[in-house]
């Protein structure tokens, strides 16, 4: 299961502060809560639901205690149910868990703990675990013993009973950051919990025991040896994290895109051409590479996608993109002149962090493009570019989107000019073009009301087709990403040119086809499939930087975006695609900031 877990070990009431941390944290997405806290006598409450944070706060009533732990599970062992929901019980133990205990089985049953489950869970077999290795007296021992019988990613808080204003925490992989303030001490996977608290943090390392009290937090290795953690320090704070007047958070996040992209690109232009010097990055990197491995998951890869037609076409040289959750169990072909660039918003998604310690073993010349600071992907690789983006909090990714594409287009000049695939004066060309792209996107955010007038022609669909070549059959998959996920309508992307093999046999009378044509070499061709769809009673809705088209044979509805060089066109072509999507969930009156069945952070494989 995956937890977004805040804890309080302090001299305040530690249940609001659980319970606000989690609500921070909702946006993770997540399908039951619980929180667990100790009473006056030293024994452990636990109250949790299947459901919502508001859920789990209409079964707390008021009490005084101030030390405890919370969390929100997305479910994958065992169903969505009170008695799977954590805090887990066993014992003198209660514990919460992010990750997923891989071994449970196994462990239950040569430790003989079948019996002692009422759950479906994993964690519930670790925490029985941890129960029977407990003699009482020396929780560190326990954890100890625990932990190298594990196998899979876990992120722990287990408190012991009779051991009152004490937190245990132990990860491996999945994340965990922590700090002290004034008001106590706190951990969670995700720094937002407690930000309000604490602007000085640190990343809790991998098995390392913590031990958590009001005003201090011991950490030790599992020989018993004491480390120092490492601080670092945030630079946002609570209104980076707020809605500031928007309904919701995407449609503050896709408002955002101009200023993002701005941050990630102004400070790595010098005198008109990219410079990654102060991110460390030398020019032996650019230089000695042969070929390039993007390496991403869900949006990010489709951000790499974006940067794989752009550099092949540029450098000349083998790009490929792959996903990592496939990355990993192929045999990917990487010699120690490839470039691996990974891709991620969070930083923490387990594939793409597993995909990169594989490509570790294979080259030195890892890259990654991340956007949350600190976070595992961006310390494990050997370079990372990050985003600025600042935080993105809907689960559909937009801002962070375009800023991953804006990095690529940054890393190809680059690439372009260490290996003389450009002239300088192109470069310089290249690199105004790009300064241009806020503006530009920030155009087409003002046909937010024609675009929020054509998804109501969408509300009722059951399928939808996103159609296009070259790089908009790249933003296709992306644009059908982002209806299905918020809207929950079929959405298929296809090359435009590859339909008539089978899948035109889908489209019937008014089935919306969003096609795109911003490319001019390819230009004539797509106006050709399009008609193809329309022919065959399609509804089109057609995006090109044409000034007009009236000719109904080819579309139902046009968009005209704003006149830019083509290769520049990704940029505010997805902005329209991320409008789709969100105008037809609000449409349909669903959250566009929660869909269903996701979570923000994919912390488990
Ligand atoms: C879709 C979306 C996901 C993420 C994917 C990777 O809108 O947000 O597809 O792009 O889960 O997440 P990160 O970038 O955090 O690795």
């Amino acid at each position: 299961s995956d937890v977004c877990s805040s804890d309080l070990t302090g001299n305040i009431k530690a249940q609001d502060i659980l319970l606000t941390g989690l609500e921070k944290l909702e946006y993770r997405g997540y399908d039951s809560a619980g929180i667990a806290y100790f009473k006056e006598n030293g024994k452990i409450s636990i109250r949790k639901t299947a459901g919502k944070v508001k859920d789990l706060r209409a079964i707390c009533d008021d009490n005084d205690a101030t030390c405890g732990i919370g969390h929100t599970r997305w479910a994958t062992h065992g169903g969505v149910t009170n008695a799977n929901a954590h805090p887990h019980k066993s014992g003198s133990v209660s514990l919460i868990h992010n990750g997923i205990i891989e071994n449970y089985h196994e462990l239950a049953t040569t430790y003989e703990l079948e019996d002692r489950l009422i759950s479906e869970t994993d964690t519930e077999v670790a925490a029985a675990l941890f129960d029977k290795f407990y003699d009482g007296k020396n929780p560190i021992e326990a954890i100890k013993e625990v932990i190298p019988l594990l196998k899979g990613s876990f992120a722990f808080c287990i408190m012991f009973e009779n051991r009152p204003g004490v937190i245990y925490a132990v990860r491996n992989v999945s994340p965990m950051v922590a700090a002290t303030s004034k008001e106590g001490s706190f951990i969670a996977s995700d720094l937002t919990a407690f930000i309000e608290y604490s602007k000085r943090y640190f990343i809790v390392p991998e098995y390392a025991i913590l031990t958590m009290e009001a005003d201090k937090i011991d950490l030790q290795d599992l020989n018993g040896n004491t480390i120092e953690p490492e601080f670092l320090e945030v630079d946002w704070d609570m209104t980076a994290a707020q809605k500031e007047g928007y309904p919701t958070f995407m449609l503050k996040e896709i408002n955002e895109q101009p200023a993002a992209i701005n941050r990630t690109i102004m400070p790595r232009i010098k005198d008109g051409l990219p410079s990654f010097e102060e991110d460390g990055i030398p020019d032996s990197f650019f230089a000695d590479c042969s070929d390039i491995t993007i390496v991403a998951c869900g949006t990010a890869m489709y951000a790499g996608m974006v940067g794989k037609t752009l550099m092949q076409d540029i450098l000349g040289i083998p790009v490929t993109v792959a996903i990592a959750s496939e990355f990993r169990y192929e045999r990917p072909v990487i010699t120690d002149k490839s470039v691996v660039i990974v891709v991620s918003q969070s930083g923490e998604t387990i594939d793409t962090l597993e995909a990169l310690r594989l490509a570790k073993t294979k080259t030195n010349k890892t890259l990654s493009i991340v956007n949350v600071k600190g976070s595992s992907i961006a310390r494990e690789s050997n370079y990372v570019l990050y985003t600025h983006a600042g935080p993105e909090i809907a689960v559909a990714s937009t801002k962070a989107y375009t800023v991953q594409a804006a990095a690529f287009y940054l890393l190809t000049c680059k690439l372009a000019l260490v290996q003389n695939a450009m002239s300088e004066a192109d470069a310089r060309a290249f690199i105004s073009n790009l300064e241009n792209v806020s503006d530009n996107i920030a155009e087409v955010l003002k046909l937010s009301d024609k675009v929020e007038q054509l998804t109501k022609r969408m509300l009722n669909a059951s399928h939808t087709f996103f159609i296009g070549r070259g790089s908009d059959y790249t933003l296709s998959m992306e644009g059908a990403l982002k209806l299905k996920e918020i809207s929950y309508i079929h959405a298929e992307a296809y090359a435009a040119g590859e339909l008539k093999h089978g899948t035109i046999a889908l489209i019937s009378e008014g089935v919306p086809v969003i096609a795109l044509a911003t490319q001019s070499h390819v230009y004539n061709k797509v106006i050709s499939n399009i008609r193809e769809v329309k022919a065959r009673g399609a509804y089109v809705i057609l995006l090109s930087m044409d000034e007009k088209i009236t000719d109904a044979t080819i579309c139902d509805t046009h968009i005209s975006l704003p006149k830019v060089p083509e290769q520049f066109a990704v940029f505010e072509a997805v902005v329209i695609l991320q409008m789709i999507a969100y105008f037809t969930s609000t449409g349909k009156g669903l959250n566009a900031d929660q869909p269903r069945n996701l979570a923000k952070s994919v912390t488990v494989e």
